[in-house]
């Protein structure tokens, strides 16, 4: 009886504990698909560059720049090079080997100060101006998973996959 008493306090207790920190929202609130690099995961829907234009002016241009060439946070677009050199500038031109996976990033983790706030279609949109400011998509191209899952990105083969060492 005693233990059953103590069952019940202690879940009545962790609907109101307020001893953490009070960040962060709902696990349930932020997409929940894992997106893999062969587009596995990648939820329905569709946008084009012409939309996520407007889309980025709204959520990204403060950090990133006009052009995706960088301002408060690294540039996202722009850079063609090598990565090799003490200061390799990482754009999604030759960082990203697979577009899924830039657009799981986009809808996951931005903009900073809202994570998982964009809905797919504004997240497919905003991947495709990406990609259309590193001119691998043309603006009024209709961007989706097939879309992204076929799209070759500039610097794939120059990724050698890491074996970890026991
Ligand atoms: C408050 C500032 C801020 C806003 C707004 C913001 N970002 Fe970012 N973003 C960052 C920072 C800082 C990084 C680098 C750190 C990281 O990767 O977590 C980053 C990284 C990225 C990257 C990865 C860059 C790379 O090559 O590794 C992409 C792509 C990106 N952001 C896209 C966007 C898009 C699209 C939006 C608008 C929906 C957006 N960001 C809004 C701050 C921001």
């Amino acid at each position: 009886m005693t233990a059953m008493l103590l069952l019940i306090l202690i879940a009545a207790g962790s609907d109101t504990d307020t001893t953490g920190p009070g960040l962060g929202r709902e696990v349930s609130e932020v997409p929940v698909h894992d997106v893999f690099p062969d587009g596995t995961g990648l939820p329905p829907g569709r946008g084009t560059a012409r939309i996520g234009q407007g889309l980025y002016a709204q959520h990204c241009l403060s950090c990133h720049g006009p052009a995706g060439e960088g301002a408060s946070a690294e540039p996202i677009a722009g850079a063609q090079g090598a990565l090799s050199g003490p200061h390799p500038v990482k754009t999604i031109g030759n960082y990203w080997p697979w577009a899924p996976t830039l657009y799981d990033l986009i809808r996951r983790a931005m903009p900073m100060h809202a994570p998982g706030s964009l809905r797919a279609d504004e997240a497919y949109a905003l991947t495709a101006y990406v990609l259309y400011l590193q001119e691998l998509v043309e603006l009024d191209a209709e961007v989706d998973a097939a879309v992204l899952t076929n799209l070759q990105m500039p610097n794939r083969d120059g990724f050698v996959p890491a074996e970890a060492v026991p």
